[in-house]
């Protein structure tokens, strides 16, 4: 698959698009916004020159990189001869069945369409599609262009052989690809990550620490580890020579009595929604978004670094 088409080009369009096209594959961009349009092709270009600086992308590949990336002006244009479309268009389900059908208009029918849907159920959006076999999920974790995470979901149609095709198509570009068993609300990254939050909200809630301290707890103990190994392998290795069969022994009685004390929202009160946003004022005063997204990217290549060596 040579040509890409990224369909939707916000936040996450245009981190696909450095990712794709830092890989020297060609690459379409389009948003019914043409302004966000414009300025993802300029982030695309912007990123491209980040991941130099990050020494994950020699100046050469980078410049092909540019060369390779281009706006269109029409999901036709978008979709000629077109391999793989990576659609990031808003997370509702009826601007999506829009977009299928339209999608199914202009692709041809060897034409891939992957949809980063952080937890939208595919059977639901490819219901609306003629040929939906090619309609998958492909999730990334932002940004894409830096964390090697992408979940892939099928849909009650999708062909299996997409997977395969895609799953084969992603690790050749060095990503790393888990593929679910059937589809889950939220996938299974997001379901881990919505267990933490709720949790790390109720905490703030129940005024038991700061947001600083409460995140501090997570990423300089628990977050540390989980670069590199799963909850299933830690509390293998938390048992010590009786391994995970002890831990469950020892201490599972634990776990169970702190989740009858834990939170089980369904929604977040209003009141906790601006407690945490004003207990992030404070990572703001130390540096704006822009820098912490830039010192965010650097660490990630640095971490990754360590994390290629074995
Ligand atoms: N934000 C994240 O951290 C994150 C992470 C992983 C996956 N995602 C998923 O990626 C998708 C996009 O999220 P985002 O955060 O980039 O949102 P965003 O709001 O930044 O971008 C969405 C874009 O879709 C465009 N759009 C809307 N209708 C369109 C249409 N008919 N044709 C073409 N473009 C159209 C909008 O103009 C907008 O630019 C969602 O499905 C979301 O769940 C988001």
């Amino acid at each position: 698959m040579h040509n890409i088409g990224i369909l939707g080009a916000g936040l996450i369009g245009a981190s696909w698009a450095s990712f794709f096209a830092a890989k020297g594959l060609k690459v379409r961009i389009y948003d019914v916004n043409s302004e966000v349009k414009e300025n993802a092709l300029q982030t695309a270009n912007d990123n491209l020159q980040r991941l130099v600086n990050l020494k994950m992308l020699t100046s050469k590949a980078a410049k092909t990189g540019q060369q390779n990336l281009q706006t269109v002006d029409s999901m036709k244009a978008l979709l000629t001869d077109m391999d793989y479309v990576q659609e990031s268009v808003v997370e509702d389900y009826a601007i999506k069945a829009d977009v299928y059908r339209e999608f199914e208009q202009y692709a041809s029918l060897s034409t891939i369409l992957a949809s980063s849907s952080s937890g939208l159920l595919m059977t639901r959006m490819q219901s609306v599609m003629k040929h939906p076999a090619r309609a998958l999920i492909a999730h990334p974790f932002n940004p894409p262009h830096l964390i090697p995470l992408v979940e892939l979901v099928p849909g009650e149609q999708t062909a299996s052989s997409i997977i395969d095709t895609v799953k084969t198509f992603f690790v050749q570009l060095g990503k790393h690809p888990v593929v679910l068993n059937k589809e889950v609300q939220g996938h299974i990254a997001n379901r881990l990550a919505a267990a933490i939050w709720r949790e790390s909200l109720a905490l703030l809630d129940e005024e038991v620490a700061s947001v600083e301290d409460i995140d501090a707890a997570l990423c300089q103990g628990p977050g540390l580890r989980w670069a590199m190994m799963g909850q299933h392998l830690i509390y293998e290795l938390g048992g010590g020579e009786g391994g995970y069969q002890k831990f469950f022994d020892t201490i599972g009685a634990s776990f169970e009595e702190y989740w009858k004390d834990m939170q089980d929202w369904t929604t977040i009160p209003e009141a906790v929604k601006q407690k945490a946003v004003a207990g992030t004022q404070a990572y703001l005063e130390q540096k704006n978004r822009s820098e912490w997204t830039a010192w965010r990217d650097q660490k990630l290549a640095q971490i990754q670094q360590v994390l290629s060596e074995e």
